[in-house]
């Protein structure tokens, strides 16, 4: 797949993994527009990506995504890249009383229902382009799950099944489907679990577009390449490796 001249939207894409997504791909020289449920964010992220295009966009919000669809329909109708990145993790470790279904029910509509929502809706307009893709940024939970993460990891292994089948549905199509999948990255959303020792947002975005010029479709950015080999080995001791725990 090509890096230049796609149009791509990216969801979330005013901070942290998809702000560098979308600078890298800028950089190449595509058309590129970015969501957020913050105005005020994508603002100040505009400010940092010249030519970038937001729309304010909740993924969670159906009402948002038919409008962001008929957007991106009527003004951007060469649309050929979608990178399903927006998601979030809500942190706790299963213990008595902590009621985890509560939180459990927005995680998996954010992170999963959302992403298979907004793809299928686009697909038509994917399938008109002679070359498109999808990006689904999962991560290294979907292969190994985290104490701290219950339901964020099985969203991401939700992500990781669906972007296998959806390869599968569109393979004799023009779209390809990639899935990113990084391991601890020095972010926002990471803050509260020891982000600040993970790798930075650009190191996985360089990843991403290098893996799309080479045809790599699972993309074990970092860490995830090391948990992988592990889970061949058996998978109790990928997770005792995610999760820091002493072979
Ligand atoms: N950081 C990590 O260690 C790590 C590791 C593996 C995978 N990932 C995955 O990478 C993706 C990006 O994570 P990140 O670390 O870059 O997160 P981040 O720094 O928190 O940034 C999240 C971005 O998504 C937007 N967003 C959040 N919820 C949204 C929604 N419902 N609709 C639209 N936009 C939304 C945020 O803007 P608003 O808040 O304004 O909406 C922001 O632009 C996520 O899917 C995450 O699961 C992260």
């Amino acid at each position: 797949m090509k890096t230049s001249n796609n149009t791509i939207l990216i969801t979330g894409g005013s901070a942290g993994i998809g702000f560098a997504i979308a600078k890298a791909f800028l950089k190449k020289g595509n058309r590129v527009i970015i969501t957020g449920r913050d105005a005020q964010r994508l603002e100040k992220a505009a400010s940092a990506l010249p030519g970038v295009t937001t729309l304010v966009s909740d993924v969670s919000s159906e009402a948002d995504v038919d409008k962001l669809t008929e957007t991106i329909r009527t003004r951007f109708p060469q649309l050929n890249v979608l990178v399903n990145n927006a998601g979030y993790a809500a942190y706790h470790k299963l213990e008595p009383g902590v009621e985890t279904w509560k939180a459990a029910a927005d995680e998996m509509h954010t992170n999963y229902i959302s992403v298979i929502r907004l793809t299928e809706k686009l697909l038509p307009i994917l399938q008109q382009q002679p070359s498109a893709a999808v990006v689904n940024v999962s991560s290294i939970a979907a292969y190994a799950p985290g104490l701290h993460i219950p339901t964020y990891s099985a969203s991401k292994a939700a992500l990781h099944s669906y972007s296998k089948i959806l390869r599968l549905a569109l393979k004799d199509t023009g779209i390809q489907v990639f899935e990113l999948m990084p391991p601890l990255v020095n972010t926002d959303f990471s803050a509260a679990i020891g982000g600040a020792s993970g790798i930075a947002p650009e190191v996985v975005a360089q990843d991403l577009l290098s893996s799309m010029e080479q045809q790599v479709f699972s993309i074990h950015t970092g860490n995830t390449a090391k948990i992988y080999e592990a889970l061949k080995v058996s998978p109790i001791a990928a997770m005792n490796a995610l999760n820091g725990i002493p072979a």
